[in-house]
């Protein structure tokens, strides 16, 4: 009889755990206080409006329990009033979630995410995140709308500007730096929600063209465009955006199979779904909705839990619950997502902030430390013919519309950031060579045409070497603002010709807000830094590169194009049935050559097959080696780590920081595979002459891929592996998976 006893005892007491996890402390709370709740007050918290949206009485919607969480206002005066009314008017007291897009800083503005990726360098970008994530709630602000995690192979797109660029596994690094710096390591009163977006496949828009429609197939979604939203949801990101476009015909806002399916269903996600503004009501412009109450229906059936700006929640959930149309518990299920953020963030116990010491944490000097340093890493030397460093006592002259753009130095997404805080290369140009610098503008601004360079010409002559500033206004990139042709805009390009024709030393240094086609401007300087616009502090973190006082070791994110004709073009492609092998171009075809005697292979015959730069390329004023590079064994098991050793050496004539990077080729799969992979980088500082023997530990397991079988695994084979300083150098070194 004992067995008996103890057996129940056992069953039992798996069964209780098998049933579920124990129910958290948050859990607990959001559970009592649902309990609580009216249809109404419930259906309340699924919606979020904008300060100057259409509400017009933006108050009293708050206190008729009508609005969940506020966008866009950060007086934190009114921010208080606002979460007082929710607070202290409503039945339940349940705060308002305060949210605005800080996307690269709040007031001390950062790199463009671009930027920060460029760096290579995640422990920097979560140092950048969490400075962010300091001003902005200090101000009120506790939830913002990034990281951006849209993969871009298309630099037509605008919003190339505002992610991580090409690669999943950089994309994943900066997605994980980012909610780590945005929520904490520990939630505190500067915590503020991260919202990975957006979800998913934005930026495989047809044509690079924003908004427009995308065509991923499943095993793409599974490699390409999820894995950093993985990446992300499994680093702690508590909420989530849906994106605008339809992939396949299926709005994102509406897909059950990527929101409730993959991210709720196979992750486990149970943090707070919010559509992108109106992209609800624009399901009705997909075609896919009848009208708001269906795109409400089809949104919630999907898995949101708010809705940014469409007013279908609470304008038509209620009736469809009294009709049966909608189950209260679907309502109940988006509505813990929400409180559960809530509670997280401690909005019950401190919902107002002090604003007397919201002033005192902007603008840091510490922030503003952060941001030169950012700058500085993620500032990319494509060129050098020695020109720079810059040698002291020259007399410089300084041109361009980017010399002295305060505004356009920020760059897209800048609501906060305030220009008059901008240090620009001019300024600091002027400061650190008092007396040697003369500046002739040229342009005004990158759009502006002009066909004649007499003045700047005349002041080049008289120079010792001329700094060009050239680039993108801000504004044209970001979102709804794509591009079909990518060279310098304006006259641009004709001024950098008027400078190089006078035989003086050119630098180029350009910011912009994606990889422009900047080809024939290689040609007419002498050196050219390339920044995605810097913010700031970007003024001088340049000079500092310029002068050599910070040595550049940003790299591509992105693939550069030769020309716009190319895109989409990117590093990890697939091998194709006809890789390129030499074919003749254009200016090599004889006249009258026979049908069959040129190409067949997959290239173009003006511009080849090759970019400009690959994904990974930057160089150093010092050089770099590898060399000694091998594997501890020649076969491995899926459970296995690879160990790879390799010896970098610096074997110029100053220190440098080198990012090294390890990509990996699975040479037969299930499905064609990437030429490479990016499956590891890391930076590495040496002095003038040091070698150091690196070893990296890769897990079997990262080679895993969904092949056709749709499941995730490492397939066995032959594998090839390069360690080098971008995606198109070095040699492989084979081992095989058994
Ligand atoms: C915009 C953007 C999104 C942003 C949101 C709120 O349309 O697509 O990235 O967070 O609206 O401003």
């Amino acid at each position: 009889m004992r067995l008996t006893k103890q057996f129940l005892f056992l069953t039992f007491a798996v069964l209780a755990i098998s049933c579920g996890r124990k129910v958290s402390d948050v859990d607990k709370k959001v559970n009592d206080l649902l309990s609580q709740m009216t249809l109404q007050e419930k259906i309340g918290q699924m919606n979020q409006i904008s300060v100057g949206g259409d509400v017009s009485n933006f108050a009293g919607a708050i206190r008729d329990g009508q609005v969940g969480s506020i966008l866009n206002e950060v007086d934190p005066v009114k921010i208080n009033e606002y979460q007082r009314i929710a607070v202290e008017e409503t039945r339940l007291g349940i705060p308002l979630l305060v949210a605005r897009d800080v996307i690269h800083g709040f007031h001390t503005v950062f790199p463009i995410p671009l930027g920060l990726a460029a760096t290579f360098d995640p422990q920097l970008v979560e140092e950048v995140a969490r400075v962010a994530a300091i001003e902005a709630t200090a101000q009120g602000i506790r939830w913002t709308f990034s990281p951006m995690l849209d993969i871009a192979r298309d630099p037509r797109w605008g919003r190339i500007a505002e992610g991580s660029g090409e690669d999943p596994y950089l994309d994943a690094r900066m997605a994980e730096a980012m909610v780590y710096g945005y929520q904490g390591r520990t939630s505190d009163s500067t915590s503020m929600a991260a919202c990975i977006k957006h979800f998913v496949g934005y930026g495989a828009a047809e044509g690079g063209r924003d908004y427009n429609s995308t065509l991923i197939p499943e095993n793409l979604l599974r490699n390409v465009y999820l894995p950093p939203f993985e990446a992300a949801v499994n680093a702690g990101a508590m909420t989530l955006m849906t994106s605008f476009n339809d992939n396949d015909g299926v709005p994102s806002t509406g897909n059950k199979h990527v929101v409730k399916e993959i991210l709720r269903g196979e992750w486990g996600f149970d943090g707070l779904v919010v559509t992108d503004w109106n992209s609800m009501g624009e399901m009705i412009n997909h075609g896919f909705a009848e009208d708001r109450p269906d795109a409400a229906k089809k949104a919630l059936e999907a898995g949101v839990d708010m809705d940014m700006m469409t007013y279908g929640f609470i304008g038509h959930l209620e009736e469809m619950v009294r009709s049966g149309e909608v189950k209260e518990s679907q309502i109940d299920a988006a509505v813990r997502n929400i409180l559960r953020i809530k509670v997280k963030l401690g909005l019950f116990e401190h919902p107002y902030i002090n604003v007397e010491a919201a002033e005192k944490v902007q603008y840091a000097p510490e922030h503003l430390a952060a941001a030169q340093k950012s700058a500085e890493e993620s500032a990319i030397l494509l060129k050098n013919d020695g020109t720079l460093p810059l040698k002291e006592g020259l007399r410089i002259l300084v041109t361009g519309p980017m010399a002295d753009a305060p505004h356009d130095q920020l760059g897209t997404w800048v609501f906060d950031g305030e220009k008059s805080h901008t240090v620009t290369p001019l300024k600091a140009l002027q400061e650190r060579f008092p007396g040697k610098v003369t500046y002739v503008p040229g342009l005004t601004y990158s759009r502006q045409e002009r066909d004649n360079f007499s003045d700047v010409v005349a002041a080049a002559r008289r120079a010792d070497v001329v700094l060009a500033f050239l680039g993108e206004e801000s504004i044209l990139s970001g979102e709804a603002h794509s591009l079909a042709d990518l060279n310098l805009i304006g006259s641009q390009s004709e001024l950098l010709k008027a400078l190089r024709a006078t035989g003086k030393p050119v630098v180029a240094s350009i910011m912009a807000g994606r990889p422009l086609t900047i080809e024939r401007d290689l040609e007419n300087c002498s050196a050219m830094l390339y920044s995605f616009h810097p913010g700031t502090m970007g003024g001088p973190a340049i000079v500092n590169l310029l002068t050599g006082e910070a040595n550049p070791s940003g790299k591509t994110p992105v693939t550069f194009l030769r020309t716009v004709g190319q895109a989409p073009m990117y590093y990890n492609h697939n091998m194709t049935g006809r890789p390129y092998s030499g074919e003749l171009l254009m200016k090599d075809i004889a006249l009258e050559a026979g049908q069959t005697s040129l190409g067949n292979t997959s290239y173009y015959l003006d511009y080849g097959a090759y970019p400009l730069f690959p994904f990974g390329f930057g160089l150093s004023y010092t050089s770099f080696e590898y060399s000694g590079i091998s594997l501890d064994r020649q076969e491995y098991r899926a459970e296995d780590t690879i160990g790879i050793t390799f010896t970098l050496a610096n074997t110029g004539s100053r220190e440098g920081t080198e990012v090294a990077q390890v990509y990996v080729r699975d040479l037969v799969g299930s499905i064609a595979r990437p030429v490479k992979e990016l499956k590891h980088f890391e930076r590495i500082t040496l002095a003038a002459g040091e070698s150091r023997t690196v070893k990296v530990e890769l897990p079997v397991s990262s080679l895993a891929f969904f092949g056709l079988d749709g499941s995730r695994k490492v397939e066995p084979g032959k594998f090839q592996l390069w360690v080098a300083g971008d995606s198109a150098s070095g040699e492989p070194v084979e081992f095989e998976v058994e």
